[in-house]
């Protein structure tokens, strides 16, 4: 992260100078760094003037005490309490009161660090995402005793630098490792209940909720020894809140060795030779004959597109008890955060089904679904054949509630909210933190906003009503817009 970090400085137009405690390590990541600027100019992504002024910018060093010119010092050390203390405590002797000092810690309390400083207001978390030169995001987190000043100077000069800086307060995780616990969360735990098995999740998640990558090819990707750890810190600091609570079935592939893809061995098989999975998708079903779509929410006027592209006749009336779709006697709800089968029962349609949210409908190439307990299998395969006449590929799920995408959409906008509330950053901040540190389609509040806060008011109320549990508990926040008919974003 250092070199990554000194790349961006030095591209920028600063002098940097590196030091690493390894002897020659320093001098390794200045070659390093100097070899992707020219990969940069072979790319013809940086001229080739600047590569040269910026490799003849970075300058290695083997001492501390050769940093004494600097007027910032980005420490991207060992993830350590107390080395990060030692070494700003140690610079605080070496460099001028004008100095600043930017953590690069990713899950320490800046506030902690700061505590061993004489001047802890010179101090503020400078927390880059991986790897730094291509990762816009930079969030500028601000301890109990940053002086805002700093935190303003670092956001310039990382907006400067040409990233997107968002402010946020020192609480654990700060902002995007907090809000993307439940994109892992909800995933483990939709698999604990045999909603489906990873392969088919992930290309839900991807292909109707357009996220780059499912949640289980990217635990494996980070790894599950990080991708726990994050979470049990996260977990911890919260003092046990059950939002956070670690998966054992994240804990069983950890015991097993199965780090993920670097270990050969995660959710899914690396190792030479084995399988790739694919997704469980629908078997085609006839392309059904009494078609009538309902009202105009996004799912159901996307549907009558594409059924009026592929010439299927429909009947269109206007929506009751958020119906979308009927084909022969089986009714089409998007999932409110119920069961089918609860709906169902509600409703007295025995044939229902409920389908997840899709990012766009209109250009989804994949659907989610479920069908209640009391549904024929006639009439599942009869919607089943409409979304399939629609060009979609159909997942069908156990009847979970909420589904795939909704569920996760309704947590993570859900956490984002806890965080505005409570003052760790702005919804603007929130969103843009989500789409650029961690490439979510979409902030999930502006999300939210979009499905509108009632709808995920209804499917959090109806999570919490099926699981009982204090994870599914509604923010203040969302709670109050909805009462006060506000969107996050005016
Ligand atoms: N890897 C990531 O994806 C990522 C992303 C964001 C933030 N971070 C944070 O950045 C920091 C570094 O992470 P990394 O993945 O680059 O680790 P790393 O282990 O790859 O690099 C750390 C470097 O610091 C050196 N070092 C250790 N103690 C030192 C000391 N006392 N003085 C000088 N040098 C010392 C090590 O020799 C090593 O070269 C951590 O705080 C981490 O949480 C990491």
């Amino acid at each position: 992260m250092g070199a990554g970090i000194a790349q961006v400085a030095a591209v920028a137009g600063h002098t940097v100078k590196l030091m690493d405690n390894r002897p020659l390590a320093a001098a390794g990541a200045v070659s390093n760094i100097r070899a992707q600027l020219a990969k940069l100019v072979d790319k013809g992504k940086l001229s080739m003037e600047r590569a040269a002024h910026a490799s003849s910018r970075l300058v290695a060093v083997e001492l501390l005490s050769e940093l004494a010119d600097a007027s910032l010092v980005v420490e991207a050390i060992v993830e350590n309490l107390q080395a990060k203390q030692a070494v700003y405590s140690e610079l605080e002797s070496i460099v001028g009161d004008d100095c600043i000092f930017g953590t690069n810690t990713s899950s320490i309390s800046v506030t902690a660090i700061g505590a061993a400083l004489k001047r802890p207001q010179r101090l503020a978390g400078l927390h880059f995402f991986n790897p730094a030169p291509v990762m816009a995001l930079v969030e500028i987190v601000s301890g109990l005793a940053t002086d805002p000043a700093v935190a303003n100077t670092l956001f310039a000069t990382a907006a400067a630098w040409g990233k997107t800086p968002v402010h946020t307060k020192s609480t654990p995780g700060f902002i995007v490792n907090r809000v993307a616990r439940p994109y892992y969360g909800e995933a483990l735990r939709l698999l604990t209940e045999g909603a489906a098995d990873c392969t088919t999740l992930d290309a839900v998640m991807r292909e109707a909720g357009g996220f780059r990558m499912g949640p289980f090819e990217l635990m494996d990707m980070i790894g599950h020894d990080v991708n726990y750890a994050v979470t049990c810190s996260v977990w911890n600091a919260f003092y046990n809140d059950p939002r956070f609570l670690p998966s054992l079935v994240q804990k069983e592939l950890l015991d097993a060795g199965y780090l993920g893809k670097k270990t050969g061995r995660g959710f899914f098989d690396y190792r030479e030779g084995a399988d790739k999975p694919t997704a469980r998708t629908e078997a085609p079903h006839v392309v059904p004959s009494a078609v009538t779509i309902y009202g105009q929410s996004d799912a159901a006027r996307a549907l009558a597109e594409r059924l009026t592209k592929a010439s299927i006749r429909f009947a269109h009336l206007d929506s009751t008890h958020g119906r979308i779709a009927m084909v022969g006697d089986a009714v089409v709800f998007v999932t409110d955060g119920r069961t089918a089968t609860q709906r169902a029962a509600e409703n007295g349609i025995d044939n229902t089904v409920v389908i997840d949210l899709a990012l766009d409908y209109a250009k989804a190439t994949r659907l989610a679904l479920a069908s209640a307990a009391q549904c024929t299998e006639s009439a599942a395969h009869a919607v089943i054949g409409l979304l399939q006449a629609c060009g979609l590929q159909v997942s069908r799920l156990a009847d979970v509630p909420g589904l795939a995408v909704m569920r996760t959409v309704a947590m993570l906008a859900n956490e984002a909210a806890d965080a505005v509330y409570q003052g760790v950053c702005s919804a603007a901040a929130a969103d843009d933190a989500m789409r650029l540190g961690v490439n979510y389609p979409k902030g999930p509040l502006a999300w939210a906003d979009h499905l509108g806060l009632e709808t995920v008011h209804t499917v959090l109320t109806h999570l919490g009503a099926s699981y009982g549990e204090d994870r599914y508990r509604i923010s203040p926040l969302i709670q109050r817009l909805v009462f006060s008919e506000k969107p996050f974003h005016d």
